[in-house]
């Protein structure tokens, strides 16, 4: 069914010089086809309305008071912030069993959640990143096993004490129990005893530690808690009890047996070493991240024991989408007491978030599509419009990532035309796309309907990066208009009834009371969820999700809970997390969700195999050139303003994103035959370059060439000259490469320019970070110019270029030139222009000696580092370093 309609879609698409009924007669069809997709869609998702809860379930959430609190008691959160923390870096250090385990991949993904940088160590490992420049770096470290921590050798636990004391960073460990039955252990060097494998029941936090930020003491949770847990005794004033539990079997006792053992046993099953010992303060936890009250206490450790440098904010934005309100099927769709509920709902959610309102997503087309009940219910929620936030779809809810501009535009202007003739208030900019279609990956075309029918602001995803982990949604900006990261809470257009979850009233209520939508809010400070229709008819699972949620958190965080307008929301975002607002485009192709929502005129194949990115003045020119003269490899056509170099990784292009990038590339006749490739010579040396590349072109080869850095720098200082720049024209050589803080901004910036590229290997490095070292090639920039055959052969082998082309019939020395050229035929050689291969005076002796002193670190550097890869050592390499020695 599928592949009919595409077929009718790209026929649609492709007619080219559309006259005005054959447009409209395509909308036609399109519509049809939308139309036919879509009850397919809805009619393969079955429903029982015997399923329905008679009475709508209402969430219970009990608070209750821990018995043992003083009368009046209040918390307020504290602040960890001290001085200290500017000292430490945002970062963590993990130390680990091995790299595969589950608790470590835990700590690890909420770092991730929490966008803390971590550092994973296996335990085998020495830790030479605390001695050797990365002092400060780590602001707490974290063993997944805190016997990995007491039983080091003793060289590694006196470089990570020394460490802990230096910088008074402390260690959160998880205890891991050795066996499966219940035995006692003392703990090495401490005073500490620890009992392992003991059911607990019941769990409160003490109300009188100081680390409580984001957790509220003061309540008892009551049940048993899952496993098996290890729990501290001790006598020593160096330790404070974080939370309290009891023995299971003592609960239950029966008083009247033996009244003194009456009183359940109180344990404690997470402690916190304040220090007095040996000035480390540790933070033990006798059970995993598998219980909820862990992750918060997890995050309050990490917040305390950096001085709060891993804070994050307790402010929580929640924002309701209603994806759909007017699409589904007939008899699942909201009726008139359903619209009531969500009105009562609002209100009370309005009085934890001032200013909240159910933000509706509207198709035109389905509105008035249910039954006479269900018909009421819509015009109901007309009725109120002015109680909700409202936000245009397309209007038949088609997947604009399949339309032209010209039918994105019709669809969203048939919508916008039914929300004026019902006086629907869209004064929101903001939109979602049915299904994320051509959100990300971008669809230009949408982008451009949006701003120009509705001037959206702010949208919202669950595609960039990536679906799933959800923690690791983010946002970006493109075009003006903010995308904003978007969470699951766990109601889908199929959960219509309890009776759709896993154990029912409950699975459903353990989403929210410590399950993924509890640890959503928890991590993330911005939460758009999305839901549907179905989720508010029926048995009204998003009101009894969204009302315990909100009670749940009350009850046991301090988090404020805050609603905002969807701009205003995407502006405190990218304030939050300004370094977000660049994209970081990935290849659509390279993950099957992306694939299906972009569009299907658009080919992966119309991106480069590999890069020649530099650095400039090496002979990046005469390289392209030769690579071009072969028949399979193809270069980039020339762009209007920098010609042959596309320059899109660096620089403002790469936010013009993919579609322009593509541009400059022909659709490949032959995919496997044709290497397509790209040469930007200013791409070496940008720092952000290697990470863009690799996330867009992650198996592209990569192609450097190096000359010595004092000659290239020499070459570029005449290149300025020859383009006019006035600073190269107005300061000598050797004036600019002396300029210091008393010359004029413009000179600094030129020796800055002149001189950085040539510090090879730290630019090598920063590539290094991304790209493995087998899909880089080094070229000797000497043996380019004085023996290119070799190096074009070479070439073709590290590419697997076939078929083989030989340049020994096709580059020849060309005496005027002094360079090689491309022989045209027996008397005539094509050479490059005269920007390339330039006569000047011979660099003065000053400045040679200058530069030889400048550059003999980084010299160093890359030798040691080409060696280290197993890289040949160019002989003006060789050259250099001899003659410093
Ligand atoms: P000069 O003009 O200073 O001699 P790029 O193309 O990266 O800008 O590099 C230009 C340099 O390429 C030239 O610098 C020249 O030395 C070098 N080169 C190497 N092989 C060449 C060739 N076959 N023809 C012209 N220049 C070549």
């Amino acid at each position: 069914m599928w592949s009919t309609c595409r077929y009718f879609l790209v026929r649609c698409v492709c007619l080219k010089r559309m006259t005005l009924m054959r447009a409209l007669g395509c909308v036609l069809l399109l519509s049809v086809l939308t139309s036919v997709l879509f009850s397919y869609h809805l009619m393969s998702f079955k429903i029982s309305s015997s399923k329905r809860t008679l009475v709508s379930p209402q969430p219970q959430v009990s608070c209750p008071p821990d018995p043992d609190i003083p009368p009046n008691f209040t918390y307020q959160p504290r602040d960890h912030r001290t001085k200290e923390r500017n000292h430490l870096g945002r970062r963590a250090l993990i130390i680990v069993e091995n790299q595969y385990t589950k608790t470590g991949k835990g700590i690890h993904n909420v770092l991730d959640a929490l966008r803390i940088d971590s550092k994973v160590e296996t335990i085998g490992n020495n830790l030479p990143m605390l001695t050797h420049g990365e002092k400060g770096k780590f602001a707490v470290i974290i063993f997944e096993n805190y016997s990995t921590y007491l039983t080091m050798d003793s060289w590694n636990r006196q470089l990570l004490d020394k460490y802990c004391k230096n910088y008074n960073v402390g260690i959160i460990a998880f205890i891991q129990p050795k066996r499966d039955d219940v035995f006692l252990e003392n703990l090495n060097d401490f005073p500490l005893t620890v009992e392992y494998n003991i059911p607990l029941v019941n769990y409160k936090l003490n109300i009188y530690s100081t680390i409580w930020r984001m957790s509220k003491p003061g309540r008892l949770y009551e049940g048993e808690l899952a496993g098996n847990w290890a729990v501290f005794h001790f006598n020593h004033a160096t330790y404070q009890p974080l939370s309290y539990s009891y023995l299971k079997s003592s609960l239950n006792q029966d008083p009247s047996a033996n009244p003194a053992d009456s009183k359940p046993k109180r344990l404690v099953p997470a402690i916190h070493d304040t220090g007095q010992l040996d000035g480390i303060q540790r933070i033990l936890f006798g059970g995993g991240l598998e219980f909820w009250m862990h992750h918060m206490m997890f995050v309050d450790s990490l917040s305390y024991l950096s001085h709060g440098k891993l804070s994050i904010t307790l402010d929580r934005y929640i924002q309701v989408d209603i994806d759909d309100i007017f699409v589904g099927k007939e008899g699942v769709r909201v009726k008139v007491e359903d619209v009531m509920a969500m009105l009562s709902s609002q209100k009370y959610l309005q009085t934890v978030m001032e200013g909240f309102h159910f933000n509706l997503g509207f198709s035109g087309r389905f509105y008035l599509h249910g039954n006479a009940e269900e018909d009421a219910g819509d015009k109901k929620l007309l009725e109120y419009r002015h109680h909700f936030w409202w936000f245009g779809h397309m209007f038949k809810h088609e997947q604009a990532h399949s339309l032209d501009v010209r039918n994105v535009e019709l669809s969203m202007t048939l919508n916008k035309q039914f929300a004026q003739d019902n006086a629907i208030p869209v004064d929101q900019h903001y939109a979602v796309a049915p299904h994320h279609s051509g959100v990300y990956p971008v669809h230009e075309e949408l982008y451009d309907a949006w701003r120009k029918i509705w001037d959206i602001k702010v949208t919202s995803t669950e595609e960039y990066p990536f679906l799933y982990p959800f923690w690791g949604r983010r946002g970006f900006v493109h075009r003006g208009i903010m995308v904003l990261p978007r969470q699951t809470c766990g109601l889908f257009t199929h959960t219509v009834f309890v009776t759709d979850y896993k154990d029912g009233l409950q699975g459903l209520e353990e989403n929210f009371k410590g399950g993924e939508l509890f640890l959503t809010v928890l991590y993330s400070p911005f939460n758009i969820f999305m839901t549907h229709m179905n989720n508010y008819g029926n048995d009204r699972v998003a009101l009894f999700t969204f009302e315990g949620m909100v009670k749940f958190l009350q009850c046991w965080t301090n988090l404020r809970l805050i609603s905002v307008p969807p701009v205003q929301l995407g502006i405190n975002y990218f304030n939050m997390f300004p370094e977000e607002k660049d994209p970081l485009w990935q290849n659509p192709c390279d993950y099957k969700r992306h694939i299906a929502i972009w569009s299907a005129n658009k080919s992966c194949e119309r991106l480069p195999r590999f890069l020649v990115v530099g650095p400039q003045k090496t002979g990046t020119t005469a390289l392209y050139t030769f690579l071009s003269m072969h028949p399979a490899v193809v270069s980039n056509y020339d762009s209007a303003t920098t010609f042959e170099e596309v320059q899109f990784f660096n620089g403002n292009n790469y936010y013009k994103g993919i579609d322009w990038y593509m541009e400059f590339f022909p659709v490949p006749q032959n995919s496997t035959g044709t290497y397509l490739f790209e040469k930007s010579a200013t791409y070496f040396d940008h720092e952000i370059v290697p990470q863009r590349v690799s996330s867009l072109l992650p198996r592209a080869k990569i192609i450097c060439i190096l000359i010595d850095p004092a000659k290239r720098a020499y070459s570029w200082y005449q290149h300025q000259r020859a383009h006019k720049d006035p600073v190269a024209l107005n300061y000598s050589f050797n004036a600019v490469l002396m300029a210091d803080e008393r010359m004029p901004r413009q000179v600094r910036d030129l020796r800055n320019r002149c001189l950085d590229p040539g510090m090879y290997a730290q630019h090598l490095m920063h590539w290094l970070d991304y790209f493995p070292a087998r899909q880089l090639f080094i070229i000797d920039g000497e043996q380019l110019r004085n023996n290119p055959i070799h190096v074009m052969h070479k070439l073709q082998q590290f590419i697997h270029i076939q078929p083989y082309f030989d340049y020994s019939q096709h580059l020849r020395f060309d005496p005027q030139k002094g360079f090689f050229c491309q022989v045209m035929n027996d008397n005539r050689n094509k050479c490059l222009g005269r920007g390339k291969g330039r006569m000047y005076d011979a660099m003065d002796e000053t400045s040679a000696t200058f530069l030889r002193h400048f550059y003999r670190k980084h010299n160093a550097n890359l030798s040691k580092l080409l060696n280290k890869l197993n890289f040949p050592v160019p002989s003006w390499l060789q050259d250099a370093l001899a003659d410093d020695n």
